[in-house]
């Protein structure tokens, strides 16, 4: 049957690992409809879901066993979309494989193994990029470019991110039927059994991520935390390399809506940003005040598709050399140091953490 998709004459030909939430409802979609990859194959333990997904994705082979679809000579990427204890293990063996990697975020449970995979694929020469999906997000492109350029010197950056009580009734809405398998393969033990670890994982990476975006490294943290019933709460102050400073909120969930953002304040101008939730396929609005014109901008930003703009970022790297327009494995360490100077901080009373000095994990 024919289909509306337009593709490119050379596509990536990628191998998907994982059918769970993240590839049903972005990445296996998001290649489908990238005008440069080509899903060449995917796979699952959980058989009854991997044969579900090929029915409706098509790919041209499907594998349970991770090992045979990486010794596949057609695939020459792999999409790693998988809980976040494997990430490192499956990435480092398809490094091994020399096949090129998208990695979900976070980029793994430690610093030190990340650190590690980082090393190995800079050995081989394979291009691995972190899922950070908010770096395609067309309105905060548009706002770091003008940052970039119209700015002046940056001073201040406060971000929030705070999910929402009224989530699911959303997201149930306007993502896929998402289907699962009891044959799903699940890390040890419960990650939900520690919540603000798991919270910080999952939510504060995105916060942090976009932080990093705008404003660049990271120096020290201290960070502040209160639990009442089903809110938990993070006040982070921050101090970047470049001199800015900064407060970032982590918060899951409020009692409101979806409530995420940010506002950076320059000599030259100002920018806002309303971000929303991610599956509702909505480019962030940003409002970008020039003083020297004394204009405010906002771009229209149609194509908030992020998930799959990222895949096509990545395959772009690689079929054209172009440098990464992603996050690196650099930012994605980043992120981790980030997370666990934050926790860290909070066990210790508030104290300021450098990033430099943390190690382990969450
Ligand atoms: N970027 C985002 O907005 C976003 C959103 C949701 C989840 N995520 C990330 O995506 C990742 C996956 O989350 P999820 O909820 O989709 O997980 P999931 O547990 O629903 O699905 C993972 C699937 O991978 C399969 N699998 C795991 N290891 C395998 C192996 N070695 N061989 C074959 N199959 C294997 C499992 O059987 C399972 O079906 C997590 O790291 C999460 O943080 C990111």
């Amino acid at each position: 049957m024919k289909s509306n998709v337009k593709k490119e004459e050379r596509c990536l030909k990628v191998g998907v690992l994982g059918c769970g939430v993240i590839c049903q409802a972005a990445h296996l979609i998001g290649c489908s409809k990238a005008r440069n990859i080509h899903l060449q194959a995917i796979c699952d333990v959980a058989e009854d879901l991997l044969d579900k997904m090929a029915a409706i994705y098509e790919p041209d082979s499907i594998y349970t066993d991770y090992a045979k679809m990486l010794a596949d000579p057609n695939v020459d990427a792999v999409i790693i979309g998988i809980g976040d204890q494997f990430h490192v293990p499956c990435a480092k063996q398809a490094v091994e494989a020399g096949k090129h990697v998208f990695l979900e975020k976070p980029m793994g449970v430690s610093i030190e193994e990340c650190e590690e995979l980082k090393k190995i694929a800079g050995e081989k020469g394979v291009m691995l990029q972190i899922g950070h999906m908010k770096r395609y997000d067309e309105g905060l492109q548009y706002a770091k470019k003008f940052k970039e350029e119209k700015m002046g010197e940056v001073t201040t950056y406060k971000g929030w991110y705070c999910d929402s009580v009224g989530r699911y009734t959303l997201t149930d809405n306007v993502m896929p039927i998402l289907y699962s398998s009891g044959a799903m393969k699940k890390p040890e033990g419960n990650p939900k059994a520690v919540l603000d670890r798991y919270y910080l994982l999952g939510h504060g990476s995105h916060l942090f991520d976009t932080a990093l975006y705008f404003m660049g490294s990271i120096d020290s943290i201290a960070a502040r935390y209160v639990h009442r019933e089903k809110l938990h709460s993070w006040l982070i102050d921050c101090n970047f390399t470049s001199g800015a400073i900064g407060t970032l909120d982590l918060t899951v969930a409020i009692a409101q809506k979806w409530h995420e953002g940010c506002e950076i304040y320059g000599t030259g101008g100002t920018v806002y940003a309303k971000t929303f939730n991610p599956w509702e396929f909505r480019s962030s609005v940003v409002e970008c005040y020039d003083k020297r014109s004394d204009i405010s901008f906002t771009p229209a930003a149609y194509d908030g598709q992020f998930y799959r703009r990222e895949l096509e970022g990545f395959a772009d790297s690689i079929l054209n050399h172009a440098p990464c327009t992603g996050a690196t494995a650099e930012d994605g360490i980043m992120v981790m140091r980030a997370l666990i100077a934050t926790y860290q901080s909070v066990q210790q009373g508030g104290r300021t953490v450098r990033l430099s000095d943390v190690e382990g994990g969450l």
